[in-house]
């Protein structure tokens, strides 16, 4: 079994549609091991995606993740990091393929409905940025 870190971002949490991904999430079979309701201020923002400090669009990105609240999750299953990748979809939404997360309540790049780690280290990071291991028993 493995473990990642998963985000419904600031759009889709606004629009309403964090029901609909967490009843995805259960239906292919991933398990729920943390899940917390957070609003992220700019700095908390930044700590979280500070591998991206120096891409252009740092700014925008940290922005638009503090601008509301999002839902932080931990999810287990076998190839989880991997298995969530490809439920989301492509970074993208319109590139994302037909059934993915990010084609269904992705507005934008950068408004893309959820975010998910993307290799073992990240997703120990992650996880460790936003839950204390009594959270996640
Ligand atoms: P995430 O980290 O959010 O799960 O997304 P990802 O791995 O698919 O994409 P990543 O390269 O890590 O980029 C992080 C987020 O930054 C926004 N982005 N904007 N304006 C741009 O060129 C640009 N490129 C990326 C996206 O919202 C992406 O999710
Ligand atoms: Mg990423």
């Amino acid at each position: 079994m493995e473990r990642t870190f998963a985000i419904i971002k600031p759009n889709a949490f606004a629009d309403g549609n964090s029901g609909k991904i967490i009843s995805r999430i259960y239906q292919e079979g991933f398990t729920i091991v943390g899940l917390k309701k957070l609003y992220l201020s700019k700095v908390e923002a930044e700590g979280f995606y500070y591998v991206h400090k120096s891409r252009p669009f740092f700014g925008e990105l940290t922005e638009f993740m503090s601008s509301g609240p999002c839902i932080a999750m931990v999810l287990e299953a076998d190839n989880a990091i991997l298995k969530w990748r490809d439920l989301m979809g492509a970074t993208n939404p319109a590139q994302a393929a037909e059934g993915t997360l990010r084609r269904e309540f992705g507005k934008s790049l950068g408004e893309n409905a959820t975010h998910g780690s993307d290799g073992p280290e990240t997703a120990a990071f992650e996880i460790g940025y936003f839950f204390a291991g009594l959270e996640l028993l």
